[in-house]
């Protein structure tokens, strides 16, 4: 029998939730390339320490060699990224806006759209789902369980592309979560700070269910 090939995914920020994000992601056997917004070689010891399977590099070169790149980064930062890069690609978006952090950032007051939705319209040739942003950086590696654990943890991916949205599914489960599918992209805003399954330890009945209500 033959496996479908893994996509590679490139992690753009190495700061407290890129490198678990890539430790995680390569030992659930993804190829993994991680960026800061410099020379790799500054991140390269960390990097063996945390993620040692995963590869540093310039953040043009991983998000080129990658059909899936994760945005780790602070929001304040995104504006500075290219949005030439993405296209093509299926996004990741793990960030939250909070202003104690990024400052007041005009671009992410808009009552109308959620963060995500603005990520999306900045970057109109990728495909952008959510998904990562709501469980803290600290328990991405230790809540993982295998497929079938009573105790699995839900994790939320939405998207306004069905097939993304599969795909990063897909990923949430090899890397340890019960994934919960939501479209389109608006429905994303339940993720977000403040929404009810934000930060919440939740099994997939709970989640729906929150959700829901
Ligand atoms: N903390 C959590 O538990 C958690 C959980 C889920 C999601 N998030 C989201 O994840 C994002 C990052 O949070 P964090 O706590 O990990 O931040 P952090 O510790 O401050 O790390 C920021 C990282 O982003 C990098 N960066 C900045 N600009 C970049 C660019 N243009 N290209 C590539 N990398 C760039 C920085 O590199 P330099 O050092 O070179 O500037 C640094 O490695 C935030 O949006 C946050 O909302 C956080």
């Amino acid at each position: 029998m033959t496996t479908a090939p893994q996509p590679h995914i490139a992690v753009l920020g190495a700061g407290h939730t890129g490198p678990i994000l890539a430790k995680v992601l390569t030992e659930a056997g993804y190829a993994v390339s991680i960026a800061a917004s410099g020379d790799p070689d500054r991140i390269a010891l960390i990097m063996s320490f945390l993620a040692p399977d995963a590869k540093p590099r310039w953040a043009a070169d991983a998000v080129a060699e990658s059909d899936i790149v994760i945005l780790a980064l602070p929001l304040h930062r995104f504006g500075a990224l290219d949005p030439a890069w993405f296209t093509g690609k299926t996004v990741i978006d793990t960030m939250n806006y909070w202003p104690p952090v990024d400052g007041v950032q005009d671009l992410f007051e808009d009552p109308d759209r959620g963060s995500s939705e603005i990520v999306r319209d900045r970057l109109p040739g990728a495909t952008v789902v959510k998904s990562f942003n709501h469980i803290g950086y600290h328990e991405l590696d230790d809540a993982r369980r295998p497929a079938g654990a009573p105790d699995r943890r839900a994790l939320g991916v939405a998207g306004d592309d069905p097939e993304a949205v599969e795909l990063i599914a897909t990923v949430l489960d090899r890397v340890g979560y019960d994934p919960i599918t939501l479209m389109p992209l608006t429905a994303g805003r339940a993720l977000q700070p403040g929404g009810p399954v934000f930060g919440a330890d939740l099994t997939q009945d709970r989640f729906a269910e929150e959700i829901a209500s």
